[in-house]
């Protein structure tokens, strides 16, 4: 997203916005409709002193205040140009902005540059500079994503062999979540594991308001794997995710193909699916014959095995787990309101 100078369209809390790099390198944000005559101001293009152009009769605006300095039709007008330029009833609205680690932050209100000077947006310390950053639009909405992020027990169940060790089978109760209340800044639970296989898991969750979960997996054997993900509210019932994720090997340096074996940003959380599509490609365990002789052919030859996980890991990032995730939550936003009004919901 943060290629180029610009202009990007971007959809934020139902609104249009539209973000550019004006001539002093800085990524700047305004409404996207131009005051003008209502064009979008994503169709323009920034100048090459980085003024951004409307594309409909060619209005210039500075980023630095959002002013309108360039009317090509008034040009020679004294009084025009008096009337429209520099002036606010011209001007766009310029919303404070922070790059952070590569992701561009943006407080959509013109109000809020004091909040935004006194805020630094919610980062994990873990994570390189630049990480590698996935950006997916998923259809469910921002509550649903957020609530769906502090509840591991659904795991073994939809998302049943996608990954090892996940099957309904496997599952184990878990003990209460710790909870640590961290005021305006959000909130940190704990939680051990929740299927045999990871009986040993030392988890932490933090919510970072108003749209981040940073969680860490601590394996007994010293390895980490963290995820970072924002859920983005962009429209009524859609998220924009953004995430990436980070792993620290065993002190040993011994990984453990058997646990997952995530590494890198290897989690891509989802692809779009189409509303109310039903939990489907979940794959089937295999059983009987077919299972003895895999099994046997996997001890005869390893690498068949090592192939076999490869080709699960790769499931996960065709994003396989997120559409099963995502057929589930937007099948709660359509069904949600009502349904709680009426108590369905225990
Ligand atoms: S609508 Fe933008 S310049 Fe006319
Ligand atoms: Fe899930």
């Amino acid at each position: 997203m943060l290629d180029g100078n610009g202009p990007v369209p971007v959809k934020l809390l139902n609104q249009e916005l539209v973000l550019w790099r004006d001539g002093t390198g800085a990524w700047r944000c305004t409404g996207g409709i131009c005051p003008h005559r209502l064009a979008p101001l994503s169709q323009g293009r920034v100048t090459q002193s980085g003024k951004l152009m409307c594309r409909f009769h060619g209005w210039c605006f500075r980023g630095a205040d959002g002013a309108c300095v360039k009317v090509p039709m008034a040009e020679g007008d004294a009084e025009a140009e008096a009337r429209l330029l520099e002036t606010p009833r011209t001007s766009l609205a310029i919303y404070p902005t922070k790059v952070v680690k590569g992701l561009l932050f943006v407080w959509p209100h013109a109000e809020s540059a004091s909040e935004a000077a006194a805020a630094e947006p919610f980062m994990s310390e873990e994570l390189e500079e630049a990480p590698e950053w996935n950006v997916v639009d998923a259809p469910a909405s921002w509550r649903v994503w957020m609530e769906q992020t502090w509840d591991p027990s659904h795991a073994p169940f939809l998302h049943q062999f996608t990954l090892p060790f996940f099957a309904p089978e496997n599952a184990k109760a878990m003990k209460p979540f710790e909870i640590e209340d961290l005021g305006h800044a959000g909130l940190r639970v704990r939680h051990g594991g929740y299927m045999h296989g990871n009986e040993g898991l030392q988890a932490q969750r933090v919510f970072g308001a108003p749209c981040c979960n940073n969680s860490t997996y601590k394996y007994p054997d010293g390895r980490e794997v963290g995820f970072h993900f924002y859920f983005v509210p962009t429209e009524l019932d859609r998220v924009r995710q953004i995430t990436t994720s980070y792993f620290r090997p065993a002190p040993s340096g011994d990984d453990d193909p058997s646990q997952g074996g995530l590494k890198g940003n290897q989690l891509t959380v989802s692809r779009v699916v189409p509303r109310g599509r039903t939990i489907s490609e979940v794959p089937k365990e295999r059983t009987g014959l077919v299972a003895a002789v895999l099994s046997r052919v996997e001890r005869r030859w390893p690498h068949v095995a090592r192939v076999r996980r490869g080709i699960k890991v790769l499931k996960i990032l065709r994003g396989r787990l997120g559409d099963q995730d995502n057929a589930v939550l937007s099948f709660q936003d359509a069904v949600g309101l009502p349904s709680v009004q009426r108590g369905d919901m225990r």
